[in-house]
């Protein structure tokens, strides 16, 4: 597949094929996810994918022009992630999630990645597997407002920056996910500076795509500080924290926070190395 379409035929229905291809201008491919179940918040989602030349967006489209069904691809070199996959329920048990999920592995291949990760709902998992991916570990969703007051040595992230929180990331993710970076026009969040100044002990980031920010630390202690300085933030929390992240849950629970979903990290091709200790608040560098 060179161009990211390709064309499934399934026999038994009047309509026979579904080309899967990127989403053109005016398709109203956020109605469709919405409707698919993924919720009102999928269209600020797909803002980073369509707007950038490292994302793609593409459609499931019936021979008659109907968008059936979508997903979101993001490429950060030796990875990828995937998201946001839907199928209108009429038009499911067809294939047409496999083929969405084959093509958007193949669309992150075709730029060199080896490694294509994602967060799979119960529905989504079969699907995914059936493509070739593999299960790592389920993270969970909490959503509460933290104890106050907030650490004082928390500040406001700077510009100045970036490139620590670039290493902080890459050493919880083994990813290099700077191409988000590159389309923030600022830096919101907070920041906790390591003891010996050498970068930053903790961050949270916000984006205009996400549900909440992205909290990355490099240990316990840090990443419950940060955790703890977003009772700032006006609304309640929403984090998604890894199972294999253990220590995190009972603090949370403990706070009041309550648990909203899962999801199963999946992988396609070798596993990247990633240090879920260091993870306290998923998915917002990208989907929220
Ligand atoms: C998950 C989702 C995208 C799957 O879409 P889909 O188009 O139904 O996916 P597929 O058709 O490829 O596979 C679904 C099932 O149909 C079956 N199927 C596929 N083609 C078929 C055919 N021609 N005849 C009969 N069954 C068929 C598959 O074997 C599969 O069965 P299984 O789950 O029991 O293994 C869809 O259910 C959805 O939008 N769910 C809500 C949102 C969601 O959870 N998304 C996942 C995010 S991680």
């Amino acid at each position: 597949m060179a161009t990211g379409s390709s064309v499934l035929p399934f026999a038994r229905r009047r309509d026979p094929r579904v080309e899967v291809r990127p989403v053109r201008s005016g398709e109203p491919v956020a109605r469709t996810l919405e409707v698919a179940g993924l919720g009102p918040q999928v269209a600020g989602l797909l803002g980073y994918p369509r707007d950038s030349r490292d994302g793609v967006v593409l459609v499931g489209v019936t021979g008659r022009g109907g968008v059936v069904g979508g997903a979101c691809r993001a490429w950060f070199g030796a990875t990828g992630c995937m998201g946001a996959l839907g199928v209108l329920p009429r038009a499911r048990r067809h294939g047409v999630g496999e083929l969405l999920t084959r093509a958007s592995v193949e669309w992150l291949e075709e730029r060199g990645a080896q490694t294509s990760l994602l967060y799979a709902t119960d529905m989504g998992r079969r699907v995914y597997e059936r493509a070739g991916f593999v299960a790592e570990a389920p993270a969970r969703a909490w959503r509460g407002t933290p104890p106050g007051p907030p650490p004082e040595d928390v500040r406001r992230l700077h510009p100045s920056d970036r490139e620590a929180i670039l290493a902080l990331d890459r050493a919880a993710t083994n990813e290099d996910r700077s191409a988000i970076l590159d389309r923030l026009p600022a830096l919101l969040g907070l920041a906790l500076d390591r003891a010996d100044g050498a970068g930053l002990a903790a961050f949270a980031l916000n984006t205009p795509w996400g549900a909440g920010p992205a909290v990355v630390a490099e240990g316990h202690d840090a990443g419950l500080a940060m955790l703890r300085a977003l009772v700032t933030e006006p609304q309640p929390l929403t984090v998604t924290v890894p199972d294999d992240n253990p220590g995190v849950a009972p603090v949370l629970a403990q706070w009041g926070f309550r648990p909203v979903n899962t999801a199963l990290r999946m992988r396609y091709g070798p596993a990247v190395g990633h240090d879920p200790s260091k993870m306290f608040g998923l998915f917002n560098l990208f989907f929220g």
